[in-house]
């Protein structure tokens, strides 16, 4: 029975796939401070797939605490969501982001090593693509030049992981995805951050069961359809089987001595601010109130990505619409937080 540890600190995505990992009967560590999630995830997590993972609330950060989960369990690869991830909140913060994401995955490769696990797949981010290129970008996209320091840490990891695998001989799969929406379709685990939403859905869906009062928008003279951001969201459970795949590949294509494959995961599904609003409005039947506010500091250009390569290599595709995902999401809302 192969061991996964899943390191994640915003929950969401690791928790979707964790239960992928313990449906298929995998064994599942998670590791994570806890710092933008919630505990009772776990719960969720047993409620759906009726197991427990083991449970470490450490930190990164502390090369002691990652040398202790490897002493005690026998790790066969690693799945590294951990890190910080607001494009905008990163500009406010650039040194938490880079101590977070960039010293985290170094301590955590260190110790890897040293317990000859070598095999790691890394939720990396489009924003690592070079800005005022012509999308839809592939995976041989140049990269660099980074606008925030969220991005540019997920840049300097992708380059950490790439000389791991060329000189210490890692296994690394790099996924570049943007703009995960969730909630696990039985509507129990959506993310539920401890504070104030940076993103756009779990904003507006707090709007629409009067947690909060108003959504702010963000700029609405962009150069776009309707003046406003275009994103293409990937629903979580997609991001989930995405993550699977890319797991099965690799462990297909152990007998090289070593890889560094990147695979960028996209729905080619478009949506905007103002549409995710209306779509939101349509499927909870609530106003939700919003005012324009002036350009979000750190927001990126609209960028969208070929997902050819994963669709072809992976044999994975994206199954599930926008509207699924808001519909999966507001599921949490009236019936999964009760
Ligand atoms: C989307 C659009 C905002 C909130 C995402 C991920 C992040 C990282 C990068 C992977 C933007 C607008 C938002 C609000 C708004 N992922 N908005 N009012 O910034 O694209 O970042 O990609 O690397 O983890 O979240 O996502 O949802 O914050 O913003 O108008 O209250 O919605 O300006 O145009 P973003 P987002």
């Amino acid at each position: 029975m192969k061991t996964l540890l899943l390191t994640w600190w915003t929950g969401y995505i690791g928790s979707h796939n964790a239960v992928l990992f313990l449906e298929q009967w995998y064994d599942v560590i998670i590791f994570d401070n806890l710092s933008n999630s919630d505990k009772n995830v776990l719960k969720s997590i047993e409620k759906i797939t009726g197991k427990t993972p083991k449970f470490y609330q450490w930190d990164l950060r502390n090369l002691w605490d990652i040398e202790k989960v490897f002493s005690e369990n026998d790790i066969d690869s690693v799945i590294h969501f951990a890190g910080l991830k607001s494009v905008w909140e990163s500009c406010d913060m650039p040194q938490e982001y880079y101590e977070n994401n960039i010293i985290g995955t170094m301590n955590l490769t260190k110790i890897m090593e040293k317990y000859d696990c070598k095999d790691i797949i890394f939720s990396s981010s489009a924003t690592v693509y070079e800005p005022n290129q012509v999308p839809p970008f592939s995976e041989t996209t140049h990269v660099g030049n980074t606008t925030n320091p969220y991005g540019t840490s997920k840049f300097i990891i992708e380059n950490i992981l790439r000389d791991l695998a060329t000189h210490k001989d890692f296994h690394v799969v790099n996924l570049r995805y943007f703009n995960p929406i969730w909630a696990h379709t039985s509507g129990l685990i959506w993310e539920k951050p401890n504070d104030i939403p940076n993103n756009l859905l779990p904003y507006i869906l707090k709007v629409a069961s009067w947690e909060l009062s108003t959504l702010s928008i963000y700029g609405n003279d962009y150069n776009t359809i309707d003046w406003t951001w275009l994103r293409d969201y990937i629903h979580v459970s997609d991001l989930a089987t995405g993550h699977f795949e890319s797991y099965k590949w690799m462990n297909k294509n152990m007998h090289n001595s070593w890889f560094f494959e990147v695979f960028n995961l996209w729905t080619w599904e478009w949506t905007s601010v103002l549409k995710m609003l209306e779509i939101a409005k349509n499927i909870t039947w609530k106003s939700i109130p919003h005012q324009i506010k002036k350009r979000r500091n750190g927001d990126i250009a609209s960028a969208y990505c070929n997902p050819q390569k994963a669709e072809k290599v992976l044999w994975w595709k994206s199954q599930k619409t926008v509207k699924e995902a808001i519909a999966d999401s507001w599921k949490f809302i009236t019936i999964g937080s009760k």
